[in-house]
Order: structure tokens, then sequence, then C-alpha cells
């Protein structure tokens, strides 16, 4: 039952995703070419190269349970990190891009399903089809059909999706909240009084970071989707409602009201520097993607206990979908071992041992519930019944052209706190790149 539920939400959701356009081992024994590559795999296969941006608390935790696993398989074989430190891509991506256009690809590489993988690498033609490592593997009934949609173009899968994060979900600090005597709150009404009750207590309300632009360009995406529904959020970035209508107005008012409630020194933090806020009991609340979860347990914080999570003010019943996959870069230089390394992603096996540390759900519709964590399980279940909407600040929802414009004007918003001139801004960045009509 949860599986058909799964399947027919996510089949929506990504139907949706579709129209935004959005040391050495014996490798002869353990390799599977696909077809045309055997030159590739008779290469030399002592190394694979991974790339990501996974270096924080939880983050880096996620990645090294893969690797360890790869490294049961193939010991002999040498796996070379090369992640570039920077939450949601923020210096990996550019300089993948260096990497791609200079002629030294990775062996394999992190990216979000939807438009930051089919756009940005896979309609050039950079990527290696997996088709057939799907076939072999079985993958093609493991994993939700809405979700290899996503990672295919033509009749070829590109991507295997490592997990599930969750955008929308509001963190507290169990004990703060406890001793204020304050419930988790579930509309921005009554988070609005929580903050208000936590800054007469002398309690700063929320940890931001905005030393980087994404995680107020994510904080504003719960907003717009706490004020306008799922309806409303999903035509919005499909480029069907101005920018200047009423709820993103709203969403921004909502935001500057935030940011008046945060720590003042935001704008030199990272997010896991924000997180790391709740940990310390410097602040009780934080708005960011369940790899958090990943960061406060990392820090010995136990879910349940020392931190809870419910979703972001005004979002229950709805579900900000970010998915992290790896492909193969068609020149990338020891492709054998990396189809190796994504049997490891895409494994059950993999795919468990990979979230109970990355503080996501695993994307396999048969991974096992019983080891996870209580927040983990409430996500689990949400997901089957929840409406799914995509991320635009982690590259599903929109072309990255908007998506950047948008994180920029939102920098300067938070200092300006000017509501109509934000939105004006937003409706000529929207026709400028090509998702409003002019
Ligand atoms: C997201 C990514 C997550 C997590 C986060 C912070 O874009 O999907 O896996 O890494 O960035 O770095």
């Amino acid at each position: 039952m949860r599986t058909i539920r799964l399947l027919v939400s996510i089949l929506l959701v990504f139907a949706l995703l579709a129209l935004v356009g959005c040391g050495k081992s014996e490798p002869q024994q353990a390799v599977a070419p696909e077809p045309g590559q055997e030159a590739q795999a008779a290469a030399d296969q002592s190394e694979v190269i991974l790339f990501s941006w996974w270096t924080a608390g939880g983050e880096a935790e996620g990645l090294q349970a893969l690797v360890d696993q790869f490294n049961a398989m193939h010991p002999q074989v040498k796996v070379i990190n090369a992640a570039v430190a920077g939450g949601a891509g923020t210096n990996a991506k550019a300089v993948l891009m260096t990497r791609m256009m200079g002629g030294d690809p990775p062996d394999s590489f992190q990216v979000h399903g939807g438009a930051e993988l089919l756009h940005t690498w896979v309609e050039p033609g950079l990527m290696q089809p997996l088709t057939a490592l799907y076939d072999e593997q079985g993958w093609r009934e493991k994993f939700p059909a809405g979700l290899i949609q996503i990672v295919s173009a033509g009749n070829e899968i590109y991507a295997v999706p490592a997990n599930i994060h969750r955008g929308n979900v509001l963190w507290y600090n169990a004990r703060l909240l406890a001793d204020n005597g304050i419930e988790p709150p579930t509309t921005l009404d009554e988070f609005f009084a929580a903050c208000d009750k936590l800054k007469a207590a002398g309690v700063t309300p929320l940890a931001l970071s905005s030393r980087n632009k994404w995680p107020v360009s994510h904080l504003f995406e719960t907003l717009l989707l706490g004020v306008g529904g799922p309806e409303f959020y999903r035509d919005l970035f499909a480029g069907k409602i101005a920018w200047t209508d009423e709820r993103v107005k709203g969403a921004l008012q909502a935001l500057s009201k935030m940011v008046g409630f945060a720590n003042s020194d935001h704008a030199a933090l990272t997010w896991d520097q924000a997180s790391g806020k709740l940990v310390a009991g410097q602040a009780a609340f934080n708005v960011m993607g369940d790899w958090a979860k990943g960061y406060f347990m990392t820090n010995q914080w136990q879910p349940g206990q020392d931190f809870g999570a419910i979703p972001s003010p005004g979002t229950d019943g709805m579900f900000i979908v970010i998915t992290d996959t790896f492909g193969i870069p068609k020149d990338a230089p020891h492709a054998a071992m990396a189809r190796e390394f994504l049997k490891v992603v895409g494994s059950a096996e993999g795919q468990t041992a990979f979230n109970l540390k990355k503080g996501s759900i695993p994307a396999r519709v048969d991974a096992p519930a019983d080891q996870f964590d209580q927040i983990a399980v409430r996500f689990m279940s949400d997901f089957a019944k929840d409406t799914l909407v995509p991320s635009c600040a982690h590259g599903s929802a929109v072309k990255e052209r908007f998506a950047t414009a948008l994180s920029d004007e939102l920098s300067v918003f938070i200092h300006k706190l000017d509501v109509d001139a934000a939105a004006l801004a937003l409706e000529a960045a929207a026709k400028d790149a090509g998702v409003r009509p002019e």
C-alpha cells in the first residue's frame, strides 16, 4: 500500500518536474561494462575519483559509508575523494564545470535529479547512459517510476538516486522550547508568537545563515509553500503566476519578519554553523533540509530527545523533494569502477548505510524503515502521502539562471527589506530568464 501511494504521488510531482524542464582489485572479474565501454573497462581501474560537496558533518559520514561498502568489495581500488566544500554545491558546481570543460572529469559526481542533471549535463551530451546497469541490477522496479523519469532523457537513464531529502523542515532545540513553555509551532502565526516569547526571554529565536546565498532561498521557498500552498508554488515556478502576486509579497513579508528574529551574525555563517547554534543552545529554531539531522546526529544530538522536527510553518501535508543522484561523465577515466560505485549507491545496503548518516530517507521503495529514527520514519510516511513539490534552491524546480537570480535578489532583500522592490525585481528576473512571458 505504501509503495502504491508512493508511486502515485511521486509520479504526480515528477510529471510536473518534467514540465518545468526542469589499492587494485581485479576489475576484469568485477566489472560488467556497458556496450561500447570495453576499452575503458580494460583501462587502468586502480582508482575511482568521486566528486561531491559533502564535507560537512553528516554529509561526510554519509559519503564515507558508501566508500566503506565500495572498499569492502574492491579493497585494492583507491578511492579519491575530490569533494569541494560549500553547502548545496556553492563552490563545487563551478569546480565541476571547470573539470568537465577542461577534459578532467571525475569518475562519478553528485547531482540533483531534474533540471540540474538533465539541462546542465545530459542535454549537452556529457554523460554516459546507465540504462544497461539499471536492467542488470533490476533497479527499474526498485526506484519510484517518477524518480527514474527525472534522471532520464529519451530512452536512457543517466543517474542513480541515493536519497530523498525533505526541504521544508522546522528544527527545534527541545529544551529551549520546553523551558519557555512553547509547543512546536505549525502555522506562521504560531511561529511568530513563539519567536516573541523566546526573544522576551533573551533567546535568539531563529538560527539563519546567509554567508552563502542558498540558505535564504531555501527558507524563502518554504515560505512560498506555506503562504500559497502547493498549487500556487508549482504555478509560480512554472511561470504561470507573476512574482508581484500578493502571495509572493506575503512570503517576502514573512521572510523579513524572520530575519528580524534571527542571529545578527548570519552573514558570517554557513548552514552547518547555523544548525550548530541549536546544538550549542544559542538559538531555538532552524529551517533547513534534513541534512541538518545528519549534522545534529554527528554531534551526538539525539532526535526526539535533544531536538525535534516538524514541517516548516504552514506546510503540513506538503513535502519539498530534493534528490541527490550520481552519474558518470562520458569521458570518466575509471568508468568501470564508477559503475561499481554506483552499484553500491543503488543497493539496498548502500541506501540504508548512507541515509542513516546523511539524514535523508532511501530513494528505493523496498528499503526497510526499522533502523531509522522517528523523524525519518515520519518523513517516509509523509513522502508516501503528502503533496510533493520540487525544490528551486536545490536544482529541480526551475532553470538554473532564474534560481541564481532569485537567490541574488533575496540576498539583497534580507538587508533592504523592501517587499515591493523585491517583487518587481523578481518578476523582471523571471522574464529575463524566460521563465515568465514578456
Ligand atoms: C543539498 C544537497 C544535500 C546537502 C545540502 C547541503 O543541495 O542535496 O545533500 O548536501 O545541499 O550541502
